[in-house]
C-alpha cells in the first residue's frame, strides 16, 4: 500500500533532504510550502532523484491560520491517507513582526502553525495509523521557558528568547500530542537536528546573519541535519515509540520544562485557544471510568 508523507518546509535545508529520502523509500511525499515556485522546482527535482512522480506541492504560508486551514482541507480533498507528517518549517526573527492573525511571528510559524496543522490532519493521521508525527525543535529549547503571562514576549522582544521559546513549545506540544494519542498507533517525537549549515536565520539583516555565516563550517550538512528526522519518519526501530525527544537518532533527555506535563496541557489549551480550535483532541488513553471523550476539531 503506497504510504503518504506530508514535509513542511520542503524548499530547503533539512525538510528538503527529508522529502527527498521519504520520495526515495517510495513514498508519496507532499512538499507543503509558501514559495509555489520554490516548491515546484524543488519537486522536480526530488521527482528525479526518486525516479517517480509521486511528489506534489501544497501551497501554504504557516504564518497565516487562514491558509493553514486551506491547505490541510486541500490535502484532505486530494487524499484520506497520511502516515508521516513532519513539522520541519521554522523561523528566527531577530526583529519583532506580527503574522497576518496578529500573533508575534516565531510563535505563530515555529509553534503554532505545528499545533494547528497537525490537529486539522489528526483524524487523517488516525485512520492511518500505524501513523508518525514528527516534530522538529531544538537544542536551544534548553534556553527557553514558558510565560504564560507573555507567551509573544510582547514586553520585551528578544528573537533568540521568542525562538527558543518556540523550540520548547515543540517539545512540549509533541509530548502533550503524544499522551494525547495513546492507542491510536500515531505516535509523535521531536528531536533536535544538530547545527546545521541550512539557510536557517537567511531572513534576518546584518550582524545576525553575518554570525551565522561564520558558524558555518562549524556546523554539519543538511544530509547529516536530516538524518533524525528521517530515522523517526520511518524506521522501524521507531515503530511504536512515541512522546521521546531524539538527537543523533537517539532518545535523549530534553529540557526539563518540556516534560512538565502541566505546562504542555496549558499550553495545548492556549494554543487551541489562539488558533480557534474549538474542542482540541483530549486524552484518549484515559481509564474506564474517565468521562473524558476525544473530539472533533
Ligand atoms: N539549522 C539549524 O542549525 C537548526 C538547528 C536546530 C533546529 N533547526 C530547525 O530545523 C527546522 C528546519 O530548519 P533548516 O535549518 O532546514 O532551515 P531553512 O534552510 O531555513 O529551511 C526552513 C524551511 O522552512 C520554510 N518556512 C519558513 N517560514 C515559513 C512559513 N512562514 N511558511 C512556510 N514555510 C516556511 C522555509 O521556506 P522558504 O524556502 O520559502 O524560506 C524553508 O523551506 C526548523 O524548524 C529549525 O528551527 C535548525
Amino acid at each position: 500500500m503506497e504510504r503518504i508523507a506530508l514535509v513542511t518546509g520542503a524548499t530547503s535545508g533539512i525538510g528538503k533532504v527529508t522529502a527527498r529520502a521519504l520520495a526515495q523509500q517510495g513514498h508519496r511525499v507532499v512538499l507543503l510550502a509558501r514559495d509555489l515556485r520554490k516548491a515546484e522546482d524543488t519537486a522536480a527535482e526530488i521527482r528525479r532523484a526518486a525516479g517517480h512522480d509521486r511528489v506534489e506541492t501544497l501551497a501554504c504560508d504557516l504564518g497565516s491560520q487562514a491558509q493553514i486551514r486551506r491547505a490541510a482541507e486541500e490535502f484532505k480533498s486530494r487524499h484520506d491517507r497520511l502516515h508521516v507528517l513532519v513539522n520541519n518549517a521554522g523561523a528566527i526573527f531577530m526583529k519583532q513582526s506580527l503574522s497576518p492573525n496578529g500573533i508575534e511571528q516565531t510563535f505563530a510559524v515555529d509553534h503554532l502553525a505545528y499545533f494547528l496543522l497537525t490537529q486539522l490532519l489528526l483524524e487523517v493521521l488516525k485512520s492511518s495509523a500505524p501513523a508518525r508525527v514528527v516534530n522538529v525543535a531544538s537544542a536551544v529549547s534548553m534556553l527557553g521557558h514558558i510565560d504564560f503571562d507573555d507567551l509573544e514576549l510582547k514586553r520585551r522582544y528578544k528573537g533568540a528568547r521568542a525562538y527558543a521559546n518556540a523550540k520548547l513549545a515543540n517539545i512540549l506540544f509533541s509530548n502533550e500530542l503524544a499522551r494525547r494519542l495513546g492507542g491510536t498507533g500515531v505516535t509523535s517525537n521531536a528531536l533536535h537536528p544538530g547545527g546545521v549549515a541550512s539557510r536557517f536565520g537567511h531572513n534576518n539583516a546584518g550582524i545576525f546573519t553575518l554570525a551565522v555565516k561564520l558558524l558555518r563550517p562549524f556546523l554539519i550538512s543538511e544530509e547529516k541535519g536530516a538524518r533524525t528526522s528521517i530515522y523517526l519518519a520511518t524506521s522501524p526501530e521507531v515503530e511504536g515509540v512515541t512522546g521521546k525527544y531524539f538527537v543523533n537518532r537517539k532518545p535523549r533527555r530534553p529540557p526539563r520544562e518540556a516534560l512538565d506535563e502541566s505546562v504542555a496541557r496549558r499550553l495545548w489549551e492556549e494554543s487551541a485557544r489562539m488558533t480557534g480550535i474549538q474542542l482540541a483532541l483530549t486524552e484518549v488513553n484515559a481509564g474506564p471510568d474517565d468521562t473524558r471523550r476525544e473530539a472533533s476539531t
